[in-house]
């Protein structure tokens, strides 16, 4: 059968750190609280208009350049992101211009957290069927310039950072190494449960000056029942993996899980008996950076040897939607 493989990895986060304490001087919040509850102690924002799309070339540029590729060799584009440059249209088509590959097509993800995994898993299929032959995947956010940096939005803006991650993902030449399975779930009944209202389709007008007062223009995240999800989807999507490819958890070498809260990552690793070196966290640096988490920490894990040929490496996630997923890669 044919697999794919992921041939080239890069990141890019902008160069502006934002610690805890600079938060403090924004809102009623403390590093304290921030390091405990979360696991943060340092994001990276924005300090021009680049834009989701300016940020993923940064790692894109470095992808194709891991993976010895041009940018001309790109046959298809998957674009994850819930913080597109404009609301119409995504930025797959931006990032495809500053690429200079017209005529390709570019496909935008909106699965948040879970954005990545889905959209690795839309190139997973087109490689099997041999449709497209070398795939960018993308997962990019800005989520600075649409946060509630005030008391009122403190739960939620002290937890997210902008960045991005890139991969190639091209047919493997080894029948056994490459990604082995994706698994994708969602459950819409609790879609509000960490949600943005507006602006959106749904009411009339889409924005107005109250929304504007009101914050229904900054997302909201019921912080609890989010969490206690999280740590369920996490272990089943990581066991739903495994045992559709006949793997043991001791075999895994590193779990690859979505950065959302060292807490959660902790309860994971205790789950499966992991030590903390086998979950990869890095999230006490950027935050959660949603649909880029993953590819960043991919490219991490990578550089810093953590991911060597013929490791099982699993990716998990679990966000907005809610949505979760898995993929099981023999690297
Ligand atoms: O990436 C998508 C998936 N996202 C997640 O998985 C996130 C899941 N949720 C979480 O990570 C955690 O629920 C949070 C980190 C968001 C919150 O931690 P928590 O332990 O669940 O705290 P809490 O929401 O129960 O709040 C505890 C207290 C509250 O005060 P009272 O009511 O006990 O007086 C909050 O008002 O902490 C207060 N609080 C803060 N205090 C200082 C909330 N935010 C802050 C803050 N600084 N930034």
């Amino acid at each position: 059968m044919l697999r794919s493989r992921i041939t080239g990895t890069g990141m890019y986060v902008p160069d502006k750190v934002v610690t805890n304490f600079d938060l403090e001087k924004l809102m009623d919040t403390t590093d304290s609280w921030i390091r405990e509850r979360a696991g943060i102690v340092e994001r990276r924002f924005v300090d021009s208009e680049v834009g989701t799309s300016g940020l993923a070339y940064e790692a894109a540029k470095m992808a194709l350049s891991n993976a010895k590729l041009q940018a001309s060799d790109i046959d298809f584009i998957v674009f994850a992101t819930l913080s597109s440059d404009y609301l119409v249209p995504g930025s797959g088509v931006l990032l495809q211009e500053k690429l200079g590959i017209p005529g390709i097509p570019a496909l935008d993800i909106r699965n948040q957290c879970t954005g990545f995994i889905y959209g690795l898993s839309v190139a997973d299929q087109f490689i099997k069927t041999g449709m497209y032959k070398k795939i960018m995947v993308v997962g990019s956010e800005i989520h600075s310039t649409g946060l509630d940096l005030s008391t009122r939005g403190r739960d939620v803006g002290v937890l997210f950072g902008d960045g991005a991650g890139v991969v190639i993902v091209e047919p493997s030449d080894d029948p056994d190494r490459g990604v082995l399975s994706s698994h994708l779930h969602a459950d819409g009944r609790f879609a509000k449960e960490l949600f943005m209202e507006n602006p959106g389709s749904l009411h009339i007008p889409r924005l107005t000056k109250e929304m504007l007062d009101d914050g229904s223009v900054y997302p909201i995240m019921n912080g609890r029942q989010v969490f206690k999800n999280a740590v369920i989807r996490f272990c089943e999507a990581i066991t739903e993996c495994l045992t559709a490819n006949n793997v043991s958890p001791d075999q895994v070498k590193l779990v690859i899980p979505h950065q959302a809260n060292l807490r959660i990552t902790e309860a994971v690793a205790q789950r499966f008996n992991y030590t903390l070196d086998r979950v990869f966290s890095n999230i006490h640096k950027y935050g959660n950076t949603t649909a880029a988490s993953i590819p960043i920490a991919m490219h991490e894990a990578l550089m810093q040897g953590k991911i060597n040929k013929g490791d099982y490496i699993v990716l998990v996630a679990f966000g907005s939607g809610f949505t979760w997923g898995s993929i099981l890669l023999r690297w």
